[in-house]
């Protein structure tokens, strides 16, 4: 496990987006951050589940979070912008974007691959990140220490049989980190990384390997420390990186 003890505070007065924080890694991330002090906007594609988060950060008296409810797959430009406009309304600015919502699609090969699965997962994977963003980016300006987290995969690094459009969009992923990396480095304080959480015990890892004993992995909550790591100022030389949440790295 990547190893970092986060300190009280760590994430005091900063704005966070969190995508995909109704369940799995992104609501174990929405908790971690705002039990270190942030105020996190959750947004994800299931209302319920938003607020069951909402409530869960409320009850722990945490910093009052708000919620975004956005159908990746569906969403065009304009809901991006509207958006954007909310967040500048509200809070002026924004801290820090945690891209962790994801489509698995089928497992199978990509000569059997169904077309219309292949631009979900790739419109839920890539094309939503990034419009979100490009469209986030002004709001990201504005912070003094900014850092956007993609979400990445071992198979994002090297490609494995009927991991079809799921692979290619983290191999997108990757590629995304490290051109925004360089095209922000030296002339803007946002910084971009990437984080492979490895296997971990969530839906969807229990949808891609149905015999698996789900106590083998490690919980959400256990691969934090490099959640919290790169979202903090403690990481703010770091850009253009794609780190293991499991992996035996330290800060
Ligand atoms: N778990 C692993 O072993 C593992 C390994 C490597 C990488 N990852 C990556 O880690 C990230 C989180 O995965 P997870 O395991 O926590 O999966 P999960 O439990 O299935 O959670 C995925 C999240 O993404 C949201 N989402 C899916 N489609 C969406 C859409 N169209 N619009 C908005 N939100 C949408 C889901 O919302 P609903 O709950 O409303 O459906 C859910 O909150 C993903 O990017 C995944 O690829 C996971």
């Amino acid at each position: 496990m990547f190893s970092y003890n986060a300190p009280e505070g760590l994430l005091n007065d900063r704005i966070i987006l969190v995508t995909g924080a109704g369940d799995g890694i992104g609501r174990a991330a929405a908790h971690a951050y705002a039990a270190h002090g942030a105020t996190v906007i959750l947004l994800g594609r299931t209302l319920e589940k938003l607020e069951r988060v909402y409530d869960e950060l409320e009850a722990a008296g945490y910093p009052q979070p708000a919620i975004a409810p956005l159908n990746l797959e569906t969403a065009v430009e304009h809901d991006y912008i509207e958006l954007a406009n909310q967040l500048e309304e509200t809070f002026g600015r924004l801290d820090g974007i945690l891209h962790n919502a994801g489509l698995l699609g089928v497992l199978t090969s990509i000569e059997n691959y169904d077309p219309i699965i292949w631009q979900q997962v790739m419109q839920v994977n890539v094309n939503a990140p990034f419009l979100l963003t490009q469209t986030l980016l002004p709001l990201l300006h504005r912070s003094q220490d900014a850092s956007i987290i993609f979400t990445s995969s071992g198979v994002g690094r090297k490609g494995r049989a009927h991991w079809g459009a799921y692979a290619v969009s983290k191999f997108a992923t990757e590629g995304m980190t490290q051109v925004l990396a360089d095209e922000l480095e030296n002339i803007s304080q946002v910084r971009i990384n990437c984080i492979n959480p490895g296997a971990t015990r969530t839906a969807m890892r229990a949808f891609a390997y149905p015999a698996e004993m789900p106590e083998k992995n490690p919980t959400p909550e256990q691969i934090m420390p490099l959640y919290l790591y790169l979202m903090g100022p403690d990481s703010a030389q770091v850009n253009g990186q794609s780190l293991d949440a499991q992996g035996d790295g330290h800060a």
